[in-house]
């Protein structure tokens, strides 16, 4: 059970960007994906969202095949954290962070029930976020609004949970407290949770299992210790850098000029 991905390929246009993704993402763990910019994570990530359609291949969510299946009722299972918003609203945070429950509603006439109203304001306290409820969410600082693209994330109440740059505009007590709180919900409520991360050090504090990507390939996955080797850094980064490890065996990175 979890999410897994066969033969996944997808290209824009011409330009092949995925090339035969094949992954067995396990339920109620963290995993991380790695790799370069551009190497085609955020587009795996959509990929399992279903924003963008594959070229061919399957990714089956808790042993169901999701081919051809509407975008809302995909919706119900899978929410994204995404890197970007492009945010042009002048939503209240409250009204933005409760559209997570818009493919929940049995009909789009139906308005949001008293139930809806509890459960995104049960996110937005989890993650301290209630004193900016009233706030119109623009004008919010970079880093609460990402906070806020996650509480709308939970708000969709979804099995799988994939996050992009999660923690990208965050201070560094901030990003250990967000994923902290994910982690710990994700053993909770046994959620598949899929974040991309640039920060190798939180990746290998936070995440059971790590996948490494490069050019639209996985090139390795396995638990931190095994992904985070100096080698394979400088396979996939061309990264000089010095491995050093914890009392449990968890690796450290300190790049090398
Ligand atoms: N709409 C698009 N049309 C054409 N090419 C695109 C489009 N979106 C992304 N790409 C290209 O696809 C490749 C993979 O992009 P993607 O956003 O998946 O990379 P990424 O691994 O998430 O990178 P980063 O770490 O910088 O976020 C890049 O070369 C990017 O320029
Ligand atoms: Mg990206």
């Amino acid at each position: 059970m979890g999410v897994i991905v066969k033969d996944l390929k997808f290209s824009y246009g011409e330009k092949e960007i995925l090339k035969n993704i094949n992954l067995n993402i396990k339920k109620g763990k963290m995993t991380g994906i790695l790799g370069p910019n551009g190497c085609g994570k955020s587009t795996f990530l959509k990929n399992i969202l279903g924003y963008l359609k594959s070229d061919s291949g399957e990714v089956i969510i808790n042993d169901k095949n999701f081919k051809g299946i509407e975008k809302k009722e995909l919706a119900k299972i899978v929410s994204l954290v995404p890197q970007k918003s492009n945010l042009m609203t002048t939503l209240s945070v409250s009204d933005f962070v409760l559209m997570g429950r818009l493919p929940h509603l049995k009909s789009s006439w139906d308005g949001y029930s008293y139930e809806d109203v509890k459960i995104a304001e049960e996110n937005l306290e989890f993650l301290g976020l209630s004193k900016f409820k009233e706030r119109v969410a623009l004008s919010l600082s970079g880093g609460e609004f990402q906070r806020v693209l996650l509480a709308r994330a939970l708000t969709q109440n979804p099995r799988v949970l994939l996050l992009d740059e999660p923690t990208s505009a965050l201070d560094l007590n901030h990003a250990v407290e967000l994923l902290n709180r994910v982690r710990n919900l994700v053993l909770e409520r046994e959620i598949t949770s899929v974040a991309v991360l640039h920060d190798l050090n939180l990746a290998s504090m936070f995440c059971d299992e790590l996948i490494m990507m490069k050019d639209g390939e996985v090139l390795y996955q396995g638990k931190p210790e095994e992904i985070l080797t100096e080698e394979i850094l400088h396979e996939v980064y061309n990264l000089k850098a010095k491995v050093i490890k914890d009392e449990k065996g968890k690796p450290y990175i300190i790049p090398l000029v």
